[in-house]
């Protein structure tokens, strides 16, 4: 059964909680998930994982969510070859309609670009914005949740955008090789000092 790792950067705690219920959501088909704040582990284990989802809410007008802002220039340097990945974003469509879900756009165009399969993409039917970055042939490139205006709607993506994966494309989840999550952070990375009040701790893995 394929592993997977799922790596979500949070400044107010909604995509740790999206990228929690997400990984409850793979684990009833049976998928073994890690779930990794890269705030707390930076991108470290990302290299553990044939099969990755990635999570970033988009701030400060069309930017990165904090955390994956001081990652991403190692991120850009990352070859993604023989990777599946499936993204997933927050964003606020109302207040920022002209910048809804752009840090999704800029994750994933650079996954795509060093060499990783994307899949999960998902439609813009129900969504009222402007403008995104996350946008490719009328499809987002990830699944896009919206709890600032649309709380009620967001158990039933990741429910959809799950089984979305899960079922109708179980195929292009990879094997892993790798045994579950033991992992060594590069001292090189940038790893923030901040060490937020998390709710979620018991289900975050942690570096030894
Ligand atoms: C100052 C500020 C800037 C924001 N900029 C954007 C934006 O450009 N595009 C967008 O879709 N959402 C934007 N948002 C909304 C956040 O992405 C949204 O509230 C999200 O749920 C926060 O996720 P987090 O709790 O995981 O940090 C912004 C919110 C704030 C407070």
């Amino acid at each position: 059964m394929a592993q997977i790792g799922i790596f979500f950067g949070s400044t107010t705690e909604m995509t740790a909680i999206a990228g929690d219920v997400i990984k409850t959501e793979m684990e009833s088909y049976g998928y073994l998930v890690d779930l990794f704040d890269v705030g707390l582990t930076g991108l470290g284990p990302l290299s553990n994982y044939k099969n990755i989802i990635i999570g970033c809410p988009t701030w400060n007008v069309g930017g990165l969510q904090e955390d994956w802002d001081l990652l991403y220039a190692d991120y850009e340097k990352l070859r993604f070859d023989n990777v599946t990945g499936a993204f997933f974003g927050l964003g606020d469509q109302m207040g920022y309609g002209y910048n809804y879900l752009d840090a999704v756009g800029i994750l994933a165009r650079t996954f795509i670009d060093n060499g990783g399969s994307l899949i999960g993409e998902w439609p813009t039917d129900g969504y009222e914005f402007d403008e995104s970055r996350a946008l490719e042939d009328d499809k987002f490139l990830g699944l896009a949740l919206d709890y600032d205006n649309q709380d009620m709607e967001s158990e039933m993506r990741i429910q959809k955008w799950t089984q979305q994966i899960c079922e109708l494309e179980p195929e292009l989840l990879l094997e892993s090789e790798h045994v579950r999550a033991k992992f060594i952070i590069k001292k090189s990375e940038p790893i923030p000092k901040k060490m937020r009040n998390k709710s979620l701790k018991s289900s975050l893995i942690h570096p030894r």
